[in-house]
């Protein structure tokens, strides 16, 4: 499992839900990141393909990290800062209930 090298301590501890799971992360780093630091390295699947597919450039150029945030879908969640009880979920195109890791 991936872990976080540093902790800024700064920023408070929020709750989220990713496809049904309640989760935690620190509030304003980027939805992928906080995913990642939970172990969830995949957050959508590849239309063509059908292969799992999460953060790849993190900078908002690939769109491979694409979710649905708070019912919007295709949202970068590596530009999209995380706050409280957001919901996020996998792409439409994901079976419903599967979680890959
Ligand atoms: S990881 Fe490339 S756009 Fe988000």
């Amino acid at each position: 499992m991936l872990k976080r090298i540093k902790i800024d301590t700064t920023k408070p501890r929020v709750s989220f839900t990713f496809n049904h799971q309640k989760l935690e992360g620190l509030e304003g780093e980027p939805v992928v990141v906080a995913l990642l630091a939970n172990g969830i390295r995949s957050v959508r699947r590849c239309t063509t393909t059908g292969e799992p597919r999460g953060l790849y450039c993190g900078i908002g150029h690939c769109y491979e990290c694409r979710a649905t945030v708070d019912g919007v879908n295709n949202v970068r969640s590596c530009l999209t800062p995380l706050k409280a009880n957001m919901y996020i979920q996998t792409n439409l195109e994901w079976t419903e209930g599967e979680i890959l890791r």
